[in-house]
């Protein structure tokens, strides 16, 4: 089975999994969508409104935020792969309880192993939470960082998140600077040894 199989397969066991907590009310399985093949998985928080109603994540104004982010580096978001840490839409577009995101973890976590990239961008603080426990978004965005996540090693860059960046033009000016980073953190990630101290 190629990558995009594998994901269809998975997508299928989710449609079909009702113990997943957020499921209930919602109007679609938010999934994923991208390049199967890429190296960038993109990681968000979880759909709103027209995620919820389109089944594709961040087609709102945030996904036409993160859009433009990628154009100003040349990529669109059929070239990376797209997802969120959990793929209902919570209640009130409330954020995603402890509880939620353990019970759609091992799903994120096997897109991550099927997708297999070599550079993950968190956007906003709970997919940095997965990646890098107890860190302050504010001190370590556009830092590049080698974690270790299921025997592997992988570069991981957290940003904040496109709503943010629309409510306040200090941390929209940090995103769009951090983005441009991003290239050049690709570049070195895909290299066979990586140093952190190289990168930073
Ligand atoms: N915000 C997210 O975190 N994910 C989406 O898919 C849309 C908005």
């Amino acid at each position: 089975m190629n990558k995009k199989e594998e994901l269809e397969k998975l997508r299928k066991r989710m449609l079909a999994d009702s113990s997943l907590p957020l499921k209930k009310g919602t109007t679609r399985l938010v999934f994923g969508v991208g390049n199967p093949n890429t190296k960038i998985l993109c990681v968000g928080e979880g759909p709103g409104y027209w995620e919820d109603i389109k089944g594709e994540p961040f087609v709102g104004n945030a996904g036409k935020l993160l859009d433009s982010l990628l154009s100003s580096i040349k990529l669109s978001r059929n070239e990376v792969y797209i997802t969120n840490v959990v793929h209902h839409r919570p209640p009130q577009n409330r954020d995603p309880l402890p509880e939620e995101i353990e019970a759609y973890r091992p799903y994120l976590d096997k897109i991550l192993e099927i997708i297999n990239p070599k550079v993950i961008v968190t956007l906003g603080r709970f997919s940095m939470g997965k990646f890098i426990p107890n860190a302050r978004i504010t001190s370590i965005h556009g830092k590049p960082h080698i974690v270790q996540f299921n025997s592997r090693k992988l570069t991981v860059i957290p940003m904040f998140h496109p709503a943010a960046a629309l409510r306040g033009n200090e941390v929209m000016r940090q995103i769009r600077e951090d983005f441009q980073k991003l290239p050049e953190i690709l570049k070195e990630a895909a290299k066979p040894e990586v140093s952190q101290m190289e990168l930073i």
